[in-house]
């Protein structure tokens, strides 16, 4: 078993999982939220009138200091959680057939991966809790993890893993169903700035090759600028959107970091997350 992480430049370009070409094309947008709000049993609100409509193919970052009530979003996007205010539409699959269970993506903040089971028994989960791994269902793992770059390191165990790698288990277990929303909470606010640039790629790469929704929580107005084709910027608690702006940088994004227009943008986002954190509502 090799130790290194391999991080090949093209990993998630080459990945082999497919999309319809033009799917979504005049489609209703795949969420839309109307007054969300969330209060907790415990009293706590920790979201207040939140409307935001995502299109298909969209690369929307949340972006909101901590507590703000991100995560409690994501959840309540992803089914896991009930507004307690408002009402919470995604639109799956097509229209007049019922969406395929899978359709949704969520990679948490933490990796997540049981210990005892090895890199592919982690990334086939989904297809074990729906009680389905035929041959097909094996060759998607495999495509997902050669999609991560993770091609050969299928019968490793969680602890032989870099942070990064264990992070793209995680990530392929999310793709392994081909989903039309991917949620992500954080995935690389753990990780070294080198694995988290590397995994950033990566994931722009599997975005312009394969146009899933992505709905990606972030604290870094940097990381939003770079990956994004819009970013909704939040309030504190109770969380409400203050800011919503379109990031108009060209794909590829290669060399972006440096670019003068990227600069720009990063000061706008900036300035627009200083005044959200002056919206504080009761
Ligand atoms: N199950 C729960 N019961 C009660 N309060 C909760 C629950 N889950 C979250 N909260 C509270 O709701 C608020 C928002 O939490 P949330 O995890 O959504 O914030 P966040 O924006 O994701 O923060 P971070 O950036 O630190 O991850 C916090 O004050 C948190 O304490
Ligand atoms: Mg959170």
């Amino acid at each position: 078993m090799a130790a290194a992480d391999p991080h090949p430049a093209s990993a998630i370009a080459s990945a082999t999982l497919s999309r319809n070409a033009g799917e979504g094309l005049g489609a209703p947008p795949i969420v839309e939220l109307h007054g969300v709000g969330k209060r907790f049993a415990s009293g706590l609100k920790a979201l207040d009138g939140i409307d935001l409509t995502v299109a298909r193919g969209e690369f929307l970052s949340l972006l909101g200091p901590s507590g703000c009530g991100k995560s409690t979003l994501l959840r309540i996007i992803a089914g896991l959680s009930e507004p307690s205010r408002g009402t919470c539409q995604v639109s799956l699959g097509e229209p007049d057939k019922p969406a395929p269970s899978g359709r949704i993506g969520f990679v948490f903040q933490d990796p997540t991966l049981m210990p005892w089971s090895t890199v592919a028994a982690n990334a086939e989960l989904p297809f074990r809790i729906a009680g389905r791994v035929r041959s097909e269902e094996r060759d998607r793992v495999a495509a997902a993890l050669r999609a991560v770059g993770l091609a050969g390191f299928e019968r490793a165990y969680p602890h032989q893993l870099s942070g990064g790698m264990r992070m793209r288990v995680s990530i392929a277990r999310a793709l392994v169903t081909d989903p039309e929303l991917l949620l992500l909470d954080e995935p690389f606010a753990a990780l070294d700035e080198i694995t988290r640039f590397a995994l950033n790629d990566d994931l722009l790469r599997l975005w312009e090759t394969r146009q899933p929704t992505v709905l990606f929580v972030t604290h870094s107005v940097f990381e939003s600028v770079y990956l994004s084709t819009r970013i909704a910027v939040m309030s504190p608690r109770p969380g409400h959107i203050v800011a919503d702006l379109p990031v108009n940088l060209p794909h590829p994004r290669t060399g972006t970091r440096t670019s003068p227009a990227y600069a720009a943008i990063c000061e706008t986002v900036s300035r627009a997350l200083g005044t959200a954190m002056t919206d504080i509502r009761a």
